[in-house]
């Protein structure tokens, strides 16, 4: 595990857009692994500009979303889906038709899932996934279990993270209840992961996540199992 301190946010940034940059640079054709959240905004302003540059093409590249909260149609300006064509897809000269965020409409979230693991694999997997971290260690919406889960799956989504969330929302009973997130198989298989945390908040969850005890208690942990994972933080 690679662990880099940046110097703050807009340093943590530049570093994690310099890390996908290079994986579309060695190939154009990759399949990107991408988070939502507060924390990977700044890295995808930094890709917006290296595109807009001319620095950086995204035609040929595919993209898939860890998770999409439950119930919520694409349109609704607090899914998943809308939060990644106003922070990053309608900013670059990616084609919207490769870009895949699990449906958090389908009836059936379980089959929902096994669609979207296989369909991954079909892709050939991806070739870096993007990671933030909850205060409880979640990734995606991975929350702290007795198991690691290892499809994708349907997931009621803990108290503090509800709590989190809220902010974006109009009241904490806005927020929706359920959610669909990649599992450990999806996040796992990537031949490279990047996670980026920012904030004094985020320290305990952090250390505890790289220098503790692999458990499914702090989710983040099981990344001290893969062999190519970049920490990039700044608190
Ligand atoms: P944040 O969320 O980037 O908004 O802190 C991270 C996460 O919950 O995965």
């Amino acid at each position: 595990m690679k662990v880099i301190k940046a110097a703050n946010y807009d340093e943590l940034s530049r570093k994690a857009a310099q890390i996908i940059a290079s994986v579309v640079w060695n190939n154009p054709r990759s399949v990107l692994g991408l988070a939502t959240g507060s924390t990977p905004i700044g890295t995808y302003k930094e890709l917006i500009r290296m595109n807009k540059e001319g620095d950086l093409d995204f035609s040929q590249i595919t993209t898939v979303n860890l998770d999409e909260y439950a119930g919520l149609d694409p349109s609704n300006d607090q899914s998943y889906r809308y939060f990644m064509n106003d922070n990053l897809f309608n900013h670059i000269n990616i084609d919207k038709n490769k870009t895949f965020v699990p449906n958090g409409l389908a009836s059936d979230l379980s089959a929902e899932g096994a669609r979207y693991d296989a369909f991954i694999d079909s892709l050939g997997g991806t070739d870096i996934q993007l990671l933030g971290i909850g205060h409880d260690g979640h990734i995606g919406f991975n929350e702290p279990d007795e198991v690691f889960y290892k499809a994708t799956h349907e997931v009621k989504l803990d108290a503090m993270t509800i709590k989190a969330n809220a902010r974006f929302f109009e009241n904490e009973d806005a927020v929706p209840r359920r959610a669909i997130t990649m599992g450990m198989w999806a996040i796992m298989q990537s031949k490279k992961i990047l996670l980026i945390a920012s904030g004094d908040d985020k320290r305990d969850i952090v250390e505890r996540s790289i220098n503790g005890p692999v458990t499914p208690k702090v989710p983040a942990s099981i990344l001290q199992c893969h062999r190519d994972v970049t920490v990039i933080y700044t608190y």
